[in-house]
């Protein structure tokens, strides 16, 4: 085949696929086989690998995804990404009317009602037909650039159908999410793998587009509905011309909007789908009414967060009783004990809920629960439902009431519950099973020590047999430890549990893994010893601060609460932790390894060049994010405060800053210097 000839067959093949792609996602057709459409893919595939000069940008072969990225550039949104105001009532939605018709001064206007999808929001960014930036809505003015996720999601179009009424340039807005049936899928399979349930679609979206690998992406089959068009030239008039517009270009919108004439029409389109909503394939949380036409929304304006020709009216969250089975406690990594309710199935806001958390001892009791009591269950933000009170009415006599455990359901250790804490906690560490799986789950898993080949399945193995029982026993295996180790797998086919034994190959792979995690940063090591309310973070700041373990471990609490954001509990959990001869030793013994327990720099409160001074922070940086800038005061021995007053001494100022800010701070004739100068101060000491 000849250049010529590949570039009008990559042309004809990514036409083809684009159809199907576009029949299959937004029409619900399948006009060819699933084997029919991978012999597609791959072959255009073959040809961009071997011509890859014709490889296009909106090529349907990015979806699949593979790029990592490993971190999301930080770019600006070109309008800023506002938010909008919130309401649960009839009357304040009435208030909100009457301010429109009064900022309209009598003039006459319609709303368009939307459902409030409960996703993630993103900024898509086009030219000339192409899609050239997917950014997440971040702070408002600027947000993370991940296109290479946005592509993997089938309904966004690589490039638009039809350019007929696009300008050159335009922006659409929407929401990202993760439709129920995919997110309960993937919750089904981790159950079976015995990994922890993601809490609700709207964070696992929100996990998803910020992976680094755009194959993971690729799989968890995310989708995406519109709501805004955007551009600079005037090519609509309305919000629902923008609609229509962006359907006509093959964007996905959800057909269930509607225009409404007066409140009458929007409280009829609430009622309509308060319970419709139910059967739509995401959650959705509320409705939104946005004044249609776009001159009335540019004379109404925005407050400094919200449009004033737009609002949300949210749903209250849905309520159903039914029966408390039993009550079962869950063990967790730190050991502390969870009691679960275990109820009779009922259907809840399009899910059926057989579990809700009871959270503490406390809770049992202030709900003064009963075995076999009639429960009001709720659901909110969380997939996990709450039991917000007991149907007394219905309350059966001679029910039993709920007693919390005395001792741990795993290991048969006395639970121990410290003054004035609300949780128990089973006190047996080193010999409780779920708590060693889980400590060991936690220090292998990516953001950690990274050794992930090591699956849960294998490490129960290992822990069977008693190879290992900490985390520092990883360091010990041997090949023939590994190499033909049995494990037990869940396997759906069989509905149980089959044995594998692992081989020669994913032996090494794991030995070769841990070996390689003896690099690993100090800062991943640290957050991997699972030190309570120690996460990533925080273990970063500590790792960077202190830059050594020893430095850590021996850190009094007044040195500890002057790192930046830690505060008392923080602190109070490391000083805890190092306090644990059996913590050290472990330490010792990973020292022993290998494995590194220092950054290799040290961050000192490196001057006294700001002493005394006091700073307020304010708009966004070029140079800094803002918690650094915290980081650079304080380390520099100033004070940083929240709130503009007379006895501040500077005012450091960024882009967009807040007008009210600006104002007061002239006002007080407080000094404002920008990065730049702040900088400068720093340096000059
Ligand atoms: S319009 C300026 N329409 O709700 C108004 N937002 O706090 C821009 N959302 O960040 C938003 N469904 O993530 C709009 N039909 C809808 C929506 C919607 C969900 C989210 C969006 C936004 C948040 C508003």
């Amino acid at each position: 085949m000849t250049s010529e000839e590949a570039k009008d067959k990559i042309r004809e093949l990514i036409e083809k696929i684009e159809y199907y792609n576009y029949a299959y996602y937004q029409e619900d057709r399948s006009e060819i086989t699933d084997r029919e459409f991978d012999a597609l893919l791959r072959q255009l595939e073959d040809l961009e690998r071997q011509f890859p000069e014709h490889k296009v940008p909106w090529s349907p072969t990015q979806r699949v995804g593979g790029d990592i990225t490993k971190t999301f550039e930080t770019v600006y949104h070109r309008f800023p990404m506002l938010s909008l105001a919130n309401t649960y009532s009839r009357e304040e939605l009435l208030e909100f009317d009457a301010r429109v018709a009064k900022g309209l001064e009598g003039e006459k206007y319609e709303y368009v009602s939307e459902l409030k999808f409960d996703g993630v929001a993103i900024s898509l960014w086009y030219e000339e037909g192409v899609l050239q930036r997917g950014v997440t809505r971040g702070d408002g003015i600027r947000g993370d650039d991940i296109t290479t996720n946005i592509k993997t999601i089938r309904t966004i179009p690589l490039r638009v159908r039809d350019t007929k009424g696009l300008p050159r340039v335009f922006e659409v807005r929407g929401e990202v999410f993760m439709p129920r049936k995919v997110f309960e899928k993937l919750n089904r399979e981790r159950e079976l793998r015995g990994e922890e349930l993601l809490a609700n679609p709207r964070n696992t979206a929100s996990g998803t587009l910020k992976m680094q690998d755009s194959a993971i992406v690729a799989s968890r089959k995310l989708d995406c509905y519109l709501y805004y068009f955007l551009s600079e030239e005037p090519v609509i008039k309305t919000h629902e011309e923008g609609l229509k517009l962006m359907e006509r270009a093959g964007f996905q919108v959800s057909p269930t909007y509607k225009r409404c004439s007066n409140m009458q029409e929007v409280f009829a389109y609430i009622d309509e789908w308060e319970h419709k909503r139910h059967r739509l394939p995401l959650d959705t949380d509320g409705i939104v009414i946005k004044v249609n036409d776009l001159a009335q929304q540019r004379r109404l304006g925005n407050t400094a967060k919200n449009p004033r020709w737009a609002i949300a009216y949210k749903y209250q969250a849905e309520q159903v009783s039914t029966k408390l089975l039993r009550v079962v406690y869950q063990v967790g990594r730190t050991g502390a004990i969870t009691p679960v309710a275990e109820l009779d199935p009922v259907q809840l806001g399009g899910t059926t809920v057989k579990r809700a958390s009871l959270h503490n001892a406390n809770e049992i009791e202030r709900l003064g629960l009963h075995l076999g009591d009639y429960v009001l269950v709720e659901k909110g933000g969380e997939i996990i439902p709450k039991i917000i009170g007991v149907d007394l009415a219905r309350r059966k006599p001679g029910l039993e009431p709920v007693k919390f455990i005395t001792h741990c359901p795993e290991c048969g250790t006395r639970l121990v519950r410290a003054e004035g804490e609300a949780v128990h906690y089973c006190p047996n560490d080193t010999g409780c099973p779920p708590q060693i799986l889980g400590r060991i789950e936690h220090f292998i898993q990516r953001q950690a020590m990274n050794i992930e080949s090591l699956g849960p399945e294998t490490i129960r193995g290992l822990l069977d047999r008693k190879k290992i029982a900490d985390v520092a026993d990883l360091y010990d295996l041997t090949f023939d430890d590994l190499n033909g180790l049995e494990f037990r797998i869940y396997s759906e086919k069989r509905g149980g549990y089959v044995v594998r034994s692992l081989r020669e190959k994913s032996a090494k792979n794991i030995l070769a893994s841990i070996e390689k995690s003896k690099s690993r940063p100090f800062a991943n090591l640290l957050f991997g010893l699972g030190i309570r309310y120690v996460g990533a973070t925080v273990a970063a700041k500590l790792a960077d601060y202190f830059g050594n373990i020893d430095n850590l471990a021996t850190a009094d609490y007044e040195t500890l609460i002057r790192v930046p954001e830690i505060g008392e509990i923080i602190a109070r959990s490391v000083l805890r932790y190092f306090q644990d001869e059996k913590h050290l030793q472990l330490i010792k013994r990973l020292k022993a390894h290998g494995l590194k327990m220092e950054t290799g720099k040290r961050e000192e409160p490196s001057g006294q060049a700001l002493e005394n001074k006091s700073f307020v922070i304010s708009g966004v940086f070029k140079k800094f994010s803002r918690d650094e800038l915290k980081d650079l005061i304080r380390n520099n021995g100033g004070r940083v405060v929240s709130s503009i007053s007379s006895k501040l001494d500077y005012l450091i100022a960024g882009e967009n800053m807040g007008p009210a800010k600006l104002e007061k701070a002239k006002k007080l004739n407080i000094k404002m210097i920008s990065e730049e100068e702040f900088l400068r101060m720093i340096e000059n000491g």
